[in-house]
């Protein structure tokens, strides 16, 4: 994994270094110049920008202030910030000491007009090897080390396993030690790895370093960890450790020339225990046999794999990836111009077609109704980004957009399978057998569990229902439509949010007092499970049964210990086990009681589903029962229109409850 994401950035590095190689410097120092513009990390973050203008004037008077620090004055290290308006900038750039002035120029360059990507992103950064660049909208010239610092190794073993590694490993010892006690937090240094078979002696390069602002302790910290993540790419001829505060590197080619290598040796005096492991560790290896080679071996192979899996976020902010843009055209010949015979259903947020683009891939196209004001065009790309970069395997994935339209058009992966409301009232009603239906329950579960907890900023769906959640071809729940109600214009969410929610669904205070948190998704949730197992819509009477709504009707089988006279007819009774029913219909009334403060969050709810445990010691307080909903449902299957006046009529009836 590491690996190819190197190659690939090894491959962009090269395609940006024909890019901005200066001419005039060509002649002069085509040999010696090389600002090392190997991509090694780049993100940006914080799609929040409020004022684009005043940001992107911040952004570039920093930067102008950055180049002329490192021109001037020759320095290889620089911070800048403007913070007047709402849209501060703070920027932090540091080349490798080793770099000439110019080389650090031309990196710094090379990183602005990368970084430059993040567009409107008020976060970024870009580490090479030879410079590093960030940029956020707070000071954070102290942090050290953060959450997704990574070791990044290179493809190639070195000949001589064991040497190599002591060699290196000492010297990457020496260097963290060294580093933070060295004025300017730089060292650069060599070892040379005595050959024992006559292969010819090879000599690995290091350098560390860190951001000038750290404490001693900081960069002391830094390179802690930095060395730690190195420690698994041994013995590996190639490593480099990157993190917000520091930079950790080693190789056997030699990447600075010979005279810029220090003697750190007065600054290992005194070393103390670091020094002394490094010793042990060379020697152990370097003396040891065939099982020591063998542990090592295997202990790098075991410690190399989890590192694939905390790449980005390396300066703390989550790594946010803008959305790809489809041309309008496209879409437009994609889904035969928004013909009625590729209409896949209304959305509440607009109509949704179904769309083949060029390269055969079905997709499924969301025409937005939403005002198309600027305002709105940059909420909506800001939004856009925030969905585009949620990644579960219970969330559709939306793949882009296209805001150059007539229209804002999301672009989405296509389900087959249409939506759950099919299969579970719908034409095919009763096709999913017992085990589908709770793999569904608990995969919906886990997708807001997402949402609402894992996922760095908390979406709250706001309109979870049947027809919201998709179904793979393996008939795994994926949940659609999520951020799009934050896309609704500020001063109508209050009002709009009885739009946004679909009444039966809604939890009472959302519905009532617009007031919104996740639990208002745990309870249409609820709501879902109940029509999951019963096949019953809630918002519909069955003239067969009690006469009451479902949620009402639950409760009461409930009380009365009659849980399995809810599950669906359709179902075959050896499929499932009354206890399990019980047990989701306990869960699923936690979820609907009158108290956001009482219903359970959704990742309880997924080890409540997953667990043995029949919550008996849990006692339930009854749902809110809004009687007026017979005829507030009523009147919405008429006019859609007149469904707020409905739901405003109702509050007075239901706050009597
Ligand atoms: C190692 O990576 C370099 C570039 O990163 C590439 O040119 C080379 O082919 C790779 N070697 C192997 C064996 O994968
Ligand atoms: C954006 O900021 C500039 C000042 O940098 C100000 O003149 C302008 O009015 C602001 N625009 C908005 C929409 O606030
Ligand atoms: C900032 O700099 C970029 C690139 O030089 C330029 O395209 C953009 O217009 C500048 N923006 C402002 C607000 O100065
Ligand atoms: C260059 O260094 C001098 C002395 O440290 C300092 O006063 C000056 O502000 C620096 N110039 C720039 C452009 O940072
Ligand atoms: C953007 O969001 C981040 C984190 O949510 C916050 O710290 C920052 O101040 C925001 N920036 C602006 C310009 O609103
Ligand atoms: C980012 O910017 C660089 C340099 O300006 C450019 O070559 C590259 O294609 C851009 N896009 C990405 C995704 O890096
Ligand atoms: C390797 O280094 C050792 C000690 O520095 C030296 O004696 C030997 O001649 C070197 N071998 C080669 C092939 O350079
Ligand atoms: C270091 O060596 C390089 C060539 O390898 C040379 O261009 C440079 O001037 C040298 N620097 C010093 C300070 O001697």
């Amino acid at each position: 994994m590491n690996r190819k994401i190197h190659q690939l950035c090894m491959l962009l590095a090269a395609t940006i270094t024909t890019l901005w190689w200066p001419r005039t410097c060509l002649i002069i120092t085509a040999v010696d110049a090389d600002p090392q513009i190997n991509l090694l990390n780049r993100g940006c973050s914080q799609y929040n920008v409020t004022n684009a203008s005043e940001f992107y004037t911040n952004l570039n008077a920093t930067f102008s202030d950055l180049r002329t620090q490192l021109m001037e004055n020759s320095s290889h290290f620089a911070t800048a910030q403007q913070v007047r308006g709402s849209n501060p900038v703070y920027a932090m750039v540091q080349c490798r000491n080793y770099l000439s002035a110019a080389d650090c120029v031309a990196c710094f360059t090379a990183a602005v007009s990368q970084i430059r990507n993040c567009s409107a992103a008020n976060g970024g950064r870009v580490i090479y090897d030879g410079c590093f660049l960030r940029y956020e909208s707070a000071g954070f010239y102290d942090q050290t080390t953060l959450p997704g610092n990574v070791g990044l190794c290179g493809n190639i073993t070195a000949s001589q396993v064991t040497s190599f590694t002591a060699a290196a490993g000492s010297l990457l010892v020496d260097l963290q030690l060294a580093t933070p006690k060295i004025n300017g937090f730089f060292a650069a240094t060599r070892n040379e790895v005595v050959s024992s078979g006559g292969s010819g002696n090879v000599t690995v390069y290091a350098v560390a370093q860190c951001a000038e602002t750290v404490s001693k302790i900081g960069c002391q910290d830094c390179l802690n960890v930095a060395y730690n993540n190195l420690q698994s790419c041994l013995p590996d001829t190639d490593g480099r450790a990157v993190d917000a505060g520091c930079f950790l590197r080693y190789s056997s080619t030699a990447f600075f020339s010979d005279n810029q290598t220090m003697n750190i040796a007065p600054f290992l005096k005194g070393g103390g225990n670091s020094r002394k492991k490094g010793i042990i560790i060379g020697v152990a290896v370097g003396g040891g046999g065939l099982l020591l080679i063998v542990g090592f071996l295997l202990y790098f192979k075991l410690s190399r794999k989890p590192m694939a899996d905390h790449r980005g976020d390396i300066l703390g902010a989550t790594e946010l990836q803008g959305p790809v843009n489809y041309k309008y055209k496209d879409l437009k010949s994609a889904t035969k111009n928004f013909s009625e015979e590729n209409k896949l259903g209304e959305g509440g947020f607009g109509d949704v077609y179904k769309g083949t683009l060029n390269n055969g891939k079905i997709v499924a196209v969301k025409k937005l109704a939403i005002l198309q004001s600027d305002r709105a065009k940059a909420n909506f790309l800001n939004e856009v980004t925030l969905i585009s970069n949620v990644h579960h395997r219970n969330l559709i994935r939306l793949l882009g957009c296209c805001s150059k339209g007539p229209e804002l058009l999301l672009i989405y992966e296509y389900m087959a399978n249409s939506s759950l409301d099919r299969f579970i009232f719908g034409p095919r009603k009763g096709s999913l057998n017992w085990k589908q239906r709770t793999d569904i329950i608990i995969g919906t579960a886990r997708g807001l569990a997402y949402l609402h907890e894992e996922f760095h900023v908390c979406i709250i769906h706001r309109d979870i229902k049947t027809s919201n959640i998709l179904l793979d071809d393996s008939f795994q729940p994926r949940i659609a439509d999520f951020g799009l109600a934050r896309l609704l214009p500020d001063d109508k969410t209050h009002l709009s949010t009885r739009f946004a929610g679909t009444l039966g669904y809604t939890a009472p205070e959302y519905a009532i007092h617009g007031q919104l948190s996740e639990k208002a998704d745990t309870y249409s949730y609820g709501v879902v499970v109940l029509e999951i197992i019963s096949g019953q819509r809630s918002s519909e009477v069955k003239s067969d049964a009690m006469g009451e709504f479902l949620l009402e009707k639950a409760w009461k089988l409930y009380e009365n210990g009659l849980h399995v006279e809810l599950v669906d007819a359709t179902l075959d009774p050896n499929d499932y086990k009354p206890e399990d029913v019980k047990k989701i219909i306990e869960i699923a009334l936690m979820c609907t009681q009158s108290s956001p403060a009482l219903r359970p969050t959704m990742s309880e709810i997924v080890v409540l589903l997953k667990g043995t445990s029949y919550l008996e010691n849990r006692s339930l307080t009854r749902p809110v029962f809004i009687d007026s909903d017979k005829r507030v449902q009523g009147d919405t299957s008429t006019s859609t229109g007149s469904s707020t006046s409905n739901a405003t009529a109702s509050t007075s009836q239901l706050s009597g409850r």
